[in-house]
């Protein structure tokens, strides 16, 4: 008996898996549960059977005539809702991606940005290391012995000679030891300070450091160089000004300025009032550095400059808070996606 109901019930829940339709699923319930159907024959000869196998024939054969009973009501259900009820998944939707697709953040957009500008002068990339030894990141470029930069409070020390480097200018040496004049080259990079965060200060944010040597290079250089990448990156109409300052791998050394996008140079909020905004440090490379990198003396002259792109992400974006740039929340981040 055991075998002949399993038959049934393999063979009954075939069909109703089978019925493509409300009719089909009636057909179905007659030809599996009627009057002349197998499995009510059965039931009704149950009481033929000899009285030790009575009950229990009888119990499992109600058993499976409630089972069917209650898969043709689910398929019925299932037909009734339609597509989606059948598997639980609307067949009839577009496929969503299983990952949404990334999208570059909003400084490193900035940064590629600002090298396809200077590629297009004749630059070449070149990358320095984030851990970085003290000698390159401050000796080699002429920071005296007790200069406060080196300070710890400005500087990750990771031990006496090794520390997290506090600029990419380090990357001047560096490169310079290898390659002989003429050249010009630009660094991108992350740099990191022992600093307290606020609005406009991050323990850690990008540079991008550029400098060009060569025989006969002049501080007129260094300005046409400037205007042009504030021509080609913030469009046309912005004055630049050097102001002078002191940074001890230049001499002389400027800050730029750039009229204030916001308001053209009138003045206001984003500028503090002056209709100018800071945007790099710059300067003829200081014939020490030049010394650090075994060039001989009075050989060649150069311009270096070194830019903040967190700050230059904020003008372009819009931005007043430095720290949003590494919160990782998307709903800050989503609002670059194809910006560029
Ligand atoms: N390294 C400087 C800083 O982090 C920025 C800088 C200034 C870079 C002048 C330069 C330069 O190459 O010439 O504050």
């Amino acid at each position: 008996m055991e075998a002949v109901i399993e038959r049934l019930r393999a063979d009954a829940l075939a069909r109703i898996e089978a019925a493509a339709d409300a009719a089909s699923v009636e057909e179905v319930r007659v030809a599996l549960l009627g009057r002349r159907s197998e499995l009510t024959q059965l039931l009704r000869n149950v009481r033929e059977l000899p009285e030790s196998e009575r009950r229990a024939a009888g119990a499992a054969l109600n058993a499976l005539k409630d089972a069917l009973t209650a898969a043709l009501a689910e398929k019925g259900r299932a037909l009734a809702a339609g597509p989606s009820g059948a598997s639980g998944c609307d067949l009839t939707l577009p496929g969503a991606p299983a990952v949404a697709p990334g999208s570059l953040h909003p400084l490193r957009t900035v940064l590629e940005e600002i090298c396809d500008i200077f590629y297009s002068m004749g630059f070449s990339r070149v990358e320095g290391p984030d851990v970085e030894l003290d000698y390159y990141n401050f000796t080699a470029l002429n920071f005296p012995a007790d200069h406060p930069a080196r300070d710890s409070q400005d500087t990750f020390y990771l031990n006496e000679k090794v520390c997290l480097r506090t600029q990419t200018s380090p990357a001047q040496v560096r490169t310079m030891e290898r390659v002989q004049p003429p050249l010009a080259f630009i660094v991108p990079g992350r740099v990191y300070r022992n600093e307290a965060t606020d609005a406009s200060h991050a323990a850690e944010f990008y540079q991008i450091e550029g400098f060009c040597v060569d025989k006969a290079v002049s501080l007129a250089d260094l300005r046409t160089t400037v205007q042009q990448f504030v021509r080609a990156f913030f469009g046309p109409g912005r004055e630049i000004r050097f102001r002078p300052h002191f940074f001890p791998f230049t001499e002389p050394s400027v800050e730029v300025d750039m009229t204030c996008a916001s308001c053209g140079g009138k003045g206001c909020s984003v500028c503090g009032r002056s209709g100018w905004l800071e945007i790099m440090g710059a300067g003829m490379i200081h014939p020490n550095v030049f010394a650090a990198a075994g060039y001989p003396a009075d050989a060649y002259t150069g311009y270096a400059f070194g830019l903040g792109i967190d700050r230059i992400a904020m003008l372009r974006f819009g931005v007043d808070d430095i720290r949003l740039f590494y919160e990782n929340d998307l709903r800050f981040l989503n609002q670059f996606r194809g910006v560029s």
